[in-house]
């Protein structure tokens, strides 16, 4: 299931990042691929030491922490500290690959398994040409382009690819999600459950059904989550 999260940051918390962006030290996207990906891998990346990278890193850290759709879809348990990446001129594509199944994190030595993936958009589309994130499932493609400060979120075992940017340049931030559910399946039941009681509560206020179903979201979380 992808799941579009809008607005994740604000106008001004975006600048923010294209400010500190503007004067990064990019590096070869190289330094975190696997064997594999980095046959296909052909981008720029911000290296995790780097000072910018720290600050863009609390800056959408801060972000999720206050998003109740990314906390609701993602159900999140540990998140891998958010990456930033670069596609523009020679550097300019990821060719298909699947992310690796457990992140080592070199900073904190956490390993996050790679439950969920999330793309944050930080360049206007309008901006650049190509660069579509796109997300094979079980339903077929789907090319995902959105707008600046907007998020996707995919399973971390969908074989995915960033087309070629053939004008301007695509900046984003990309990040895993280890979830306190671990099956998709279950993560899409609770998801859709909680918008629904959320529509529930919204049109009919805390009737005696919206009381019941919020008890079994919680007791069907509390059968499957691992925390
Ligand atoms: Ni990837």
């Amino acid at each position: 299931m992808l799941i579009e999260i809008p607005e994740v940051l604000s106008s001004q918390t975006l600048q923010q990042c294209r400010d500190l962006l503007a004067c990064a030290p990019w590096a070869d996207g190289l330094i975190t691929a696997g064997t594999q990906s980095a046959q296909v891998k052909n981008n720029w990346q911000l290296p995790e030491q780097t000072q910018q990278c720290q600050a863009l890193r609390s800056i959408i850290s801060d972000a999720l922490s206050q998003n109740a759709l990314f906390l609701s879809a993602a159900l999140p348990k540990r998140i891998f500290p958010p990456l930033f990446n670069r596609y523009e001129g020679e550097h300019n594509t990821f060719g298909n690959h699947i992310d690796n199944a457990v992140r080592h994190c070199t900073l904190s030595g956490q390993r996050v398994r790679t439950d969920l993936s999330a793309t944050v958009f930080l360049s206007d589309p309008d901006s650049y040409e190509g660069g579509e994130l796109v997300i094979e499932d079980t339903y077929g493609q789907h090319a995902v382009k959105l707008a600046a400060g907007d998020m996707v979120l995919y399973p971390g075992s969908s074989l995915h690819r960033v087309e070629p940017v053939t004008r301007g340049a695509r900046l984003a931030s990309f990040f895993w999600i280890e979830s306190m559910v671990r099956e998709t399946e279950r993560r899409r039941l609770l998801f859709e459950m909680d918008m629904a009681i959320l529509e529930l509560r919204n049109t009919q206020g805390d009737c005696t059904p919206a009381i019941n179903l919020t008890g079994c979201y919680h007791n069907l979380l509390r059968m499957w989550a691992d925390v």
